[in-house]
């Protein structure tokens, strides 16, 4: 295997790891030889996937995460220690999306949810990967932010302000532990068919109608597909990428160049 591929014997977190994103890029590390510890809320399609990896002979342990719970994120960083003796790489994917609302419609429901799973959930892991990556001298850290977190996200403000607040996040723990030998990135994606779309608010009208409509601005002319995103995590975590850190990356069709 290429050695910008290879991710054999590396202990790889990641988060909202049950479908979408995650359940892919965790199929692909894991046949890129990494090992691999995965949280979700979804306990049934993550215990599935666990099983499938393993079958395939990767080394796997899946267990209930919700990363708003500080001591769920603990306890993922705890278990990769235990399990495999080090945390190589974290991934917080781990999101949700929010109801369509203009600006001044937006609930302190929808407020807090956005704080506590988006950006909370994000802090929580981080706190507890830094502390073990610290110890270790190495580490890699990629957020999973969204285009969202660059620029407006019309009718979804909560979800536009958790996600800048992530690249926040992101930005200064890089500053803080760039000379430590961890980068940290968030990764800004355009719109991928994940459940996350196809099972919101943004398909009501159908998923052929959201596809149109949410590509409408994209100058590629089309939304991506979720292996489009998951293949530019990969080279983001790539063990030959080593100095890169701090950045919030768009992949998005070309949607940042307009
Ligand atoms: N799909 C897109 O178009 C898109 C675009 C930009 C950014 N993103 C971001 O990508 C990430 C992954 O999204 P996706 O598109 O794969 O969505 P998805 O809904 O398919 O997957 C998200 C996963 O996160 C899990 N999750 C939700 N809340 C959780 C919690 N509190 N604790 C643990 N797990 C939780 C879900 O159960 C699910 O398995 C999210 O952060 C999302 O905001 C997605």
């Amino acid at each position: 295997m290429d050695k910008l591929l290879d991710f054999t014997g590396k202990t790889v977190l990641i988060t909202g790891a049950a479908q979408g994103f995650g359940a892919l890029l965790a199929e692909e590390l894991a046949a890129r030889g990494a090992n691999l510890v995965l949280g979700d809320i979804k306990t049934e399609p993550l215990q599935a996937l666990a099983k499938k990896l393993k079958a395939n002979g990767a080394k796997v342990i899946a267990q209930n995460c919700n990363v708003a719970v500080e001591a769920d994120g603990k306890a993922m960083v705890d278990a990769a220690m235990d399990q495999f003796g080090q945390l190589d790489i974290a991934v917080n994917n781990a999101g949700i999306g929010q109801a369509l609302e203009l600006t001044e419609e937006v609930s302190d429901k929808d407020f807090e949810s956005q704080w506590r799973v988006n950006v909370m959930g994000v802090q929580y892991g981080m706190r507890h990967q830094l502390k073990a990556m610290k110890t270790k001298g190495s580490g890699v850290i990629l957020n999973v932010s969204s285009m969202a977190g660059l620029g407006a996200a019309p009718r979804l403000a909560a979800y536009s302000a958790a996600k800048h607040a992530v690249i926040g996040l992101s930005k200064t723990a890089a500053v803080e532990n760039a000379a430590l030998n961890i980068r940290v990135n968030a990764i800004c994606p355009f719109f991928a068919l994940t459940p996350l779309v196809t099972e919101s608010a943004l398909s009501a009208a159908g998923v052929e109608q959201a596809k149109a409509t949410l590509s409408r601005n994209a100058p590629i002319r089309r939304c991506a597909e979720p292996i489009e995103i998951v293949n530019a995590m990969i080279l983001l975590l790539s063990p030959g990428n080593t100095y890169m850190t701090g950045l919030a990356i768009a992949v998005d069709g070309g949607v940042s160049a307009i």
